[in-house]
C-alpha cells in the first residue's frame, strides 16, 4: 500500500508542463544538468532493435564523445556482449539520463548519481526512444535505469535481478550496471557479478527468440 512506499508512480511530465518541449537533447532544459555537460548523449543502434539496453547516464568520456558507453564501463560491457554472444551493433544502447552529472575532484570530473527529479525529467527522451524502437526486451542496467524504465521510484535491483518483468508490452530484464562490476573489489565477487550480467543478457536474447 501507499504507506509502505512500495510503489511511487512517476507522473508523466512531472518536471515541466507540456509546452515548449525540446526537439533535440542538446536543447533540453527539462532539468539543470545541461549546464555542466559538454553535450547531450542520445542512444545508438538500429531503429527497430529487438533489445534495448539502458544505462544510467553518460560518463566523462561519453560526455566528450557524444556517444554512449565508449569509456571504461563501455569496455566492460563489450566483454559482457562478447561472452553472451550478443552483437553490440544489434542492440539499441542508451541511458536513462542524457547529460553527464558530475562534481569536480581535483582535475577529474567525478560521476554523481542522478536524483529522481532528473530521472523523471529525462524520461521524456527514453519514452521517445521506446516509442520509436519498440523493443521486445529492455535490459535495465542498474537502479537508475530500472527506476526510469518502470517509472517507479522505489523498485530495487535485488527484487528483479534474474526475474524478467512484463511491462508495457515488453520484457524488462535487470542486470548490474557495468560500473558497479568495475568497482567490486574482490576478484571472485567481481567475476560472479560479471557472470550474472552475461546471464542476464543471454536471458534477454532468449526472450526475443
Ligand atoms: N555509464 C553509463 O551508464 N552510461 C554510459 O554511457 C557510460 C557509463
Amino acid at each position: 500500500g501507499r504507506r509502505s512506499g512500495a510503489t511511487i508512480p512517476i507522473t508523466p511530465e512531472a518536471a515541466q508542463p507540456d509546452r515548449e518541449q525540446p526537439s533535440k537533447i542538446d536543447e533540453c532544459r527539462r532539468c539543470e544538468l545541461w549546464q555542466f555537460a559538454t553535450q547531450g548523449v542520445g542512444g545508438e543502434g538500429p531503429k527497430r532493435a529487438p533489445i534495448m539496453v539502458v544505462g544510467e547516464q553518460p560518463g566523462d568520456q561519453e560526455d566528450l564523445a557524444g556517444k554512449p558507453f565508449v569509456g571504461p564501463a563501455g569496455k566492460l560491457l563489450d566483454r559482457v556482449f562478447a561472452q553472451a554472444e550478443v552483437d553490440r551493433q544489434s542492440v539499441y544502447l542508451t541511458n536513462a539520463v542524457k547529460h553527464f552529472k558530475w562534481e569536480p575532484r581535483g582535475k577529474r570530473r567525478l560521476h554523481k548519481t542522478p536524483v529522481q527529479r532528473e530521472i523523471e525529467a529525462c524520461h521524456y527522451w527514453l519514452e521517445k526512444e521506446l516509442a520509436a524502437v519498440k523493443p521486445k526486451v529492455i535490459v535495465a542496467m542498474g537502479a537508475t535505469a530500472l527506476k526510469s524504465v518502470l517509472r517507479r521510484a522505489t523498485v530495487t535491483l535485488k527484487d528483479t535481478l534474474g526475474k524478467p518483468i512484463r511491462h508495457d508490452g515488453a520484457w524488462v530484464v535487470t542486470i548490474y550496471h557495468p560500473s558497479y562490476v568495475l568497482r567490486v573489489p574482490d576478484e571472485a565477487a567481481k567475476q560472479e557479478a560479471f557472470s550474472l550480467m552475461v546471464k542476464g543478457l543471454k536471458l534477454a536474447q532468449e526472450l526475443i527468440e
